[in-house]
């Protein structure tokens, strides 16, 4: 499929358009997803889901979602090995935006050789060569995108459609995917000034983000985009494991540290209640403490909106820094450098 962002150099300033256009991309893969070709299958065990960076992140939102209703466990695989018990039994999805990704490839390899039930999902590549000349099911992504951590609307919901069609999950997540990109569109302006907001607060300060243990994907989400996006480091932690350990770390002149606390109203009282009271912690040692409430229905829906929030986070941030949000040199120049040593 032929897209704008072809060209490079001539779309300076692609990821705010991108970031704008994640509604859009949400009904994009719906469509994709409805129309791919998945067997169902049968005596399926587990679920391995391999990829990294931009196409790796969805796993670890599919692996929320559909905790209450998956039938089998779903195991997130950033290597190039997987486990040995992999097997025909294992469903292997093979998570590549480019599908030049050298891990995924290995695990892809690997799952071959082990004769796992697999599923390629990308937008070409070595991955999807491979794939279809093997018969495998694969799911296209469109190509021309520049920037896969940019296409998380297009994996997530290519591997929840995987999931579904090859019987592993029943298909909860359709409609709330659609009040979600509905939510979304409506919000963005107001999503965009709370998120320049935020970003001001960060210019100067490291972000240590926080929230209950199932917002652990969306925190990985905030902490990888403000990475590659904003050029800036950051740190996420879980309750209630941060009870036991971090916590006392927090001693000391920590000013140079912004403590976000991303919350959904519903989170389970206990984890509530702990980051409630570990607020005062924060408040004594930290440069900065905020609290970012999630909105929407489902959890799929609230974790979509911090999602795009955190997005528009980035986005100000790299702007207010004056870092070019659409480049990612030194991840292109390492994945240069490897392939000297194939
Ligand atoms: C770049 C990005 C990276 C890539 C990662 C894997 O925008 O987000 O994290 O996603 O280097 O590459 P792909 O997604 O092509 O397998």
């Amino acid at each position: 499929m032929g897209r704008k962002f072809l060209n490079i150099e001539e779309n300076y300033e692609y990821m705010e358009k991108l970031i704008a256009e994640f509604p859009d991309q949400l009904q994009e893969a719906l469509d994709i997803g409805r129309k791919a070709l998945i067997e169902s299958r049968k005596d399926i065990h587990e679920v391995l889901i391999c990829g990294m960076g931009g196409s790796g992140v969805g796993a670890h939102f599919v692996k929320d979602f559909v905790s209450e209703t998956a039938q089998v466990p779903i195991l997130i695989n950033k290597d190039y090995e997987i486990p040995a018990f992999a097997d025909e039994h294992t469903l292997v999805l093979a998570s590549s935006y480019s599908g030049n990704t050298e891990e995924t490839l290995a695990a892809y390899a690997a799952a071959k050789k082990q004769n796992c039930s697999i599923i390629a999902i990308s937008s070409g590549g070595e991955l999807m060569a491979d794939a279809q000349a093997a018969g495998f099911d694969t799911i296209s992504l469109p190509a021309g995108y520049p920037a896969p951590r940019a296409c998380l609307g297009f994996s997530l919901v290519a591997q929840l459609f995987a999931l579904h069609k090859s019987g592993c999950v029943p298909n909860f997540f359709e409609e709330q995917i659609i009040d979600t990109l509905e939510r979304i569109k409506l919000e963005q302006e107001d999503m965009r000034s709370k998120a320049e907001q935020i970003a001001q607060l960060m210019v100067d300060r490291l972000p240590v983000m926080y929230g209950a243990n199932r917002t652990d994907a969306t925190l990985l989400r905030w902490r990888q985009q403000l990475n590659e996006n904003a050029k800036h480091l950051a740190w996420h932690q879980v309750f209630p494991e941060m009870n036991h350990n971090e916590i006392v770390g927090w001693k000391g002149d920590y000013s140079q540290l912004l403590v976000v606390a991303l919350r959904h109203r519903d989170d389970p009282a206990r984890h509530q209640l702990r980051m409630d009271l570990t607020r005062e912690v924060f408040q004594h040692w930290a440069g900065g403490y905020m609290e970012v409430y999630s909105r929407g229905g489902s959890f799929l829906e609230k974790s979509l909106y911090l999602v795009h929030l955190g997005d528009w986070v980035s986005y100000y941030l790299a702007e207010l820094k004056g870092e070019n949000p659409d480049e990612v040199k030194v991840i292109d120049h390492l994945k240069e450098q490897l392939k000297k040593y194939d």
